[in-house]
């Protein structure tokens, strides 16, 4: 028995999350245990994201963070893992004096031998990219819950001009279906209620001739009472067939992240996004007369070099047309190595800080009226957990990835509730439970 801790943190997109607990997996298996406190840790580990570069920096001032407790326990390891690990390489060790080890996202397996040597004082790095890696044969170790994430695909080929993740991700590649289906009917014998399937670009997943509406049918064939969700979906791999596939499976979420970027063509063409608005305004016209009572979310970039305010009218004008639920939305951040990098970075920050409030203003008010709408309505709820800012409330979330928050009553974490709604901002609903006997506030109820 080893007997020494291994602290992680994770930052970035799911798939990191994911990748922490095949790298927890993994080093459990080698018989190290886990601990959430810094303090108590002979190994810590920080997953990293180089999507923006406000992401890198953030792991840079949490890694000063760290020396304090490596000069209390000198012997401490510590490892950069992720997709910062893969850019950076070896001016994290230079840089960073107090990083023993930096491991890629397609090297983890050699994890437990690089903390191996560091204990011996050895610093190592292995950063090497593959065609094939999916670890795929590896159950990643989660803690018992309602949501699962289940990485089904690696890597990117879309090569978007702004983006590093074809760099720090390497080429796409899948994991069989036969892998991912086993894995999800563990969950589901575990308790899993959810599962949301992973990739950068999930709608391209290909096991032979199987696509991406094969497994996710496959998927929700398990357990009707299994929710299944995806993401990230990309515009020019959103088939006919896979719409059809969500529209025809109850337990298929009916939600879409589909990222458009930007409502200009001319920027979209620079991006090499390989779609114009023409079609992806076709794509959405498709998916909601499908799939009845979707939500889409999507995200944008305000600033890609170049963008005039013609350009940026022409994103608003996208917004206002599609009525996103939600959507994530970024100032744009030059990326070394990328094409977009030798672009410039033309528009001025406060340029780019204008046009991002008034994206943020405009989708803010849309996903308030959206969501005042459905007061007086009832919804399907998954419970989830307590709500964050109260004990005494829970939360869920409906089919359609909007959040609601409920009082406490007779249910459990994992049940399906129906809710009905009485209240809305734009970031959630607020509900009162449904009995048998009609519409009752569960507190009143209980208090009866
Ligand atoms: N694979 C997904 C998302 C990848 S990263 C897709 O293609 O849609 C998540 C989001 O970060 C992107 O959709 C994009 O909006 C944003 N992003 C990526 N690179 C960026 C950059 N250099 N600057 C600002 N935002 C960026
Ligand atoms: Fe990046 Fe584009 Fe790939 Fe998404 S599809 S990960 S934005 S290169
Ligand atoms: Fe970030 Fe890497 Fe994900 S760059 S968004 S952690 S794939």
């Amino acid at each position: 028995m080893k007997n020494k801790k291994v602290y992680i943190e994770t930052y970035g997109c799911q798939m990191n999350l994911a990748d922490s607990e095949v790298v927890g997996s993994l080093l459990h298996d080698d018989g190290y245990e886990f601990t959430k406190s810094l303090g108590d840790a002979d190994i810590a580990l920080v997953n990293t994201c180089s999507i923006r570069d406000h992401a890198e920096q953030r792991v840079i001032s949490r890694l000063g963070e760290f020396k304090r407790y490596k000069s209390g326990n000198p012997e401490m390891v510590i490892g950069v893992l992720g997709c910062m690990a893969e850019r950076l390489r070896t001016k994290l060790l230079d840089q960073l004096k107090l990083v023993d080890i930096v491991v890629g996202p397609d090297e983890y397996r050699k994890l437990p031998g690089l903390i191996e040597s560091a204990f011996e004082g050895e610093k190592g790095i292995a950063v090497k990219l593959s065609k094939v890696e999916n670890y795929d044969d590896i159950i990643p170790l989660r803690t018992d819950g309602v949501s699962a994430w289940v990485s089904v695909m690696r890597g990117c080929d879309k090569f978007c001009t702004f983006c590093v993740v074809p760099y720090t991700r390497g080429r796409e590649r899948s994991r069989t279906l036969h892998g991912v289906v086993q894995e999800v009917e563990q969950l589901v014998q575990r308790g899993f209620r959810e599962v949301t399937l992973l990739g950068q670009n999930v709608n391209s997943y290909r096991d032979d001739e199987l696509d991406f509406a094969d497994l996710l049918m496959s998927v929700a064939h398990i357990d009707p009472k299994l929710r299944v969700r995806f993401t990230t979906s990309h515009p020019q791999d959103m088939s006919d067939k896979l719409i059809e596939a969500i529209a025809g499976h109850e337990n298929i979420c009916a939600y879409i992240h589909l990222p458009v970027q930007s409502g200009s063509d001319r920027i979209l063409d620079l991006m090499n996004r390989t779609y114009t608005i023409d079609h992806y305004m076709k794509l959405v016209e498709k998916i909601t007369s499908t799939i009845p009572g979707v939500a889409l979310s999507t995200d944008i970039i305000a600033g890609f070099p170049t963008e005039t305010d013609e350009d940026h009218q022409a994103t608003l004008d996208v917004i206002r047309e599609v009525r996103y639920d939600g959507a994530f939305m970024f100032k744009y951040s030059p990326r070394e190595n990328t094409k977009a990098w030798n672009m410039g970075d033309d528009v001025p920050d406060e340029v780019k800080s204008q046009r991002l409030t008034e994206i943020i203003n405009l989708q803010r008010s849309i996903s308030l009226e959206i969501n005042k709408e459905m007061i007086g309505t009832t919804v399907e709820v998954l419970v989830e957990g307590t709500s964050k800012k109260s004990d005494t409330e829970f939360m869920g979330r409906t089919d359609t990835n909007k959040t609601v928050v409920f009082p406490e009553g007779d249910y459990k974490i994992g049940d399906y509730i129906t809710v009905k709604i009485h209240e809305a901002n734009a970031a959630t609903l607020f509900g009162h439970v449904v009995t048998p006997q009609g519409w009752v506030d569960v507190r009143i109820a209980v208090e009866a």
